[in-house]
């Protein structure tokens, strides 16, 4: 019989999160070793991923037993460096991967330089990790990838050209992974936030026409904070998603539920 009570448990799993020094990354991160996992807290910036992992750390009065919750310093632009993560860290039962870039600016105003840039990290970067950790997730027989797509995966404005289709192209790369990795028992999905705050954002927020226009937006009429999509990654991550793959979860206030040009009269 299925104990429910334990459906989002996940004590005796691995999880990989790159990214985890900041914004949804660090919630993720924290979430996941919330629910019992051992977490490997990644990202370029070590100084950050230890902040996470420490953070944690002074969270656990009143649990039982110290979490298992580490930082170590991965830049995920470099190849060898993902090769070797996958060798040397313990094997990951679950791979959370935040780490990306935008750069806004219309079609016509984009340099090559810019568009390697935000394709080599949103994109390629994802590939080099579904390839390192799918293989040993397939070779071991199980395993949870989450990837971080956007509502502009699916709807843009004027800007956000190579953003949009790194995003939407993340999605088609793991719903491949879905279908190549699911018969070794490998899972693979999407999430799509809406507007959240975060370093990443803050450019937006530091316009008051910008962040209030995007928070009408949506049907929530605001922003998402960071620990609003920790639930999506736990969920994702644990047997409560069991029979989910190939999908991309909206964690996105409405936003692409709604199309917000005009509130008709009745
Ligand atoms: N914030 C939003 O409003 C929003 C909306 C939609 C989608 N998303 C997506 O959610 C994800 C997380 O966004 P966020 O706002 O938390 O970002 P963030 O900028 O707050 O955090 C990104 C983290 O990735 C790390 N990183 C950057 N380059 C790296 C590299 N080469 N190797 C390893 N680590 C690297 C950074 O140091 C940082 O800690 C992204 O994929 C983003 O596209 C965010």
């Amino acid at each position: 019989m299925t104990d429910y009570a334990k459906l989002f448990r996940l004590d005796g799993k691995h999880a990989l999160v790159i990214g985890a020094g900041s914004g949804i990354g660090r919630e993720s991160a924290l979430a996941l070793s919330a629910h019992g996992a051992q977490v490997t807290c990644a990202d370029r910036d070590l100084a950050a991923a230890e902040s996470t992992a420490s953070t944690r750390d002074l969270t656990i009065a009143g649990e039982l037993g110290a979490p298992d919750i580490s930082a170590y310093q991965l830049d995920i632009l470099d190849d060898d460096a993902i090769i070797r993560a996958a060798a040397e860290l313990d094997p990951v039962d679950v791979l959370v991967f935040t780490a990306a870039t935008n750069v806004r600016k219309r079609i016509l105003d984009y340099t090559n330089d810019e568009f390697d840039r935000v394709v080599s990290l949103n994109l390629r970067a994802s590939f080099q990790l579904i390839r390192a950790f799918g293989k040993q997730m397939a070779e071991r027989g199980s395993g949870s990838i989450i990837g971080f797509s956007s509502i502009r995966g699916t709807t843009v404005e004027p800007g956000q050209s190579v953003y949009a289709a790194t995003k939407a192209g993340l999605v088609q790369l793991l719903r491949t992974a879905a279908a190549e990795l699911g018969p070794s028992g490998v899972r693979a999905n999407a999430i799509a936030p809406g507007v959240v705050e975060t370093p990443l954002t803050a450019q937006i927020k530091a316009n008051p026409a910008w962040y209030d226009a995007y928070a009408q937006k949506g049907a929530l009429s605001r922003w998402a904070q960071p620990s609003e999509l920790a639930g999506a990654v736990v969920y994702l991550a644990s047997d409560a998603s069991s029979f989910v793959t190939g999908s991309v979860l909206a964690v996105d206030g409405g936003w692409t539920a709604v199309d917000g040009r005009f509130d008709p009269p009745n």
